[in-house]
């Protein structure tokens, strides 16, 4: 029996975290994106090195990085990288959290050369889905692993949040409302809930980034603690 101890209580942990955007090329010079900066995820990644775990970041295209000591950055374009990279060390991690806002469609044909523009008036991009990283390896997760996703959303969020909690077989999702000001994409600040498979809900106040991610931390802790006892 491992000694608790309160300033590092995940030691010993191995802990997988996806953050950012991914990035799905059309041509050498084109892609599809979204306005992630991975701000979110990478607190999260430092705050769960902080409190000693040792953590894999897969952090898909950002200009940002994280900055605690005991993470090791992946860095990544697609989501199909993201997806290789995450399942890599999803057997092995005792905590995933998936942070990343992965594009869920991708151009159907990616061709190396720049695409001319052409006589008509209008062009049709024929898509096709990603692969959803965090339900595939969910469905699959190793017993013990606590699992958590986030949910971003405009409307309907609580319904929406409780629906990817029991589909995608979370232990916890951090439901990020993007009607709030102040919160999400590039700010520094964010104004989560916290839902928990065992029903508990935990609403923050608006807070820094790095203050709601001491908070997920402290959940995730919590979980995996009950476990062990
Ligand atoms: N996610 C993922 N792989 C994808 C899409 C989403 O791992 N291809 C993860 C995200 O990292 C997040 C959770 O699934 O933790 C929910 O992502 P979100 O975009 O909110 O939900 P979707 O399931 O993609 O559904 P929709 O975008 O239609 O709301
Ligand atoms: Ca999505």
């Amino acid at each position: 029996h491992e000694h608790f101890n309160a300033n590092k209580p995940l030691k010993g942990k191995k802990a997988l975290v996806t953050a950012g955007p991914t990035q799905e090329p059309l041509d050498p010079v084109r892609f599809i994106s979204n306005h992630s900066s991975g701000k979110m995820g990478i607190a999260i990644a430092d705050a769960l090195a902080n409190a000693g775990a040792e953590v894999t970041l897969v952090l898909g295209p950002t200009h940002l990085s994280a900055t605690a000591q005991g993470v090791n950055t992946l860095r990544v374009v697609t989501a199909a990288d993201m997806f290789n990279s995450a399942e890599a060390h999803f057997n092995t991690a005792d905590i995933v959290v998936m942070a990343a806002a992965v594009a869920d469609y991708r151009p159907r044909n990616v061709v190396d050369k720049k695409i001319k523009k052409g006589e008509g008036e209008e062009m049709v991009l024929e898509l096709e889905k990603t692969k959803d990283i965090l339900r595939t390896l969910g469905s699959k997760r190793p017993e013990g692993q606590v699992l958590v996703g986030f949910s971003l959303e405009t409307n309907n969020e609580k319904e929406y949040a409780l629906k990817k909690l029991h589909e995608k077989n979370l232990d916890l999702i951090v439901m990020n409302s993007l009607n709030d000001t102040g919160a999400g994409f590039n700010y520094d600040t964010n104004k989560v809930t916290l839902f928990g498979r065992n029903g508990d809900v935990k609403e923050l106040p608006l807070k820094s980034k790095t203050e709601v991610a001491k908070d997920i931390i402290a959940a995730i802790t919590g979980i995996v603690h009950s476990r062990e006892t």
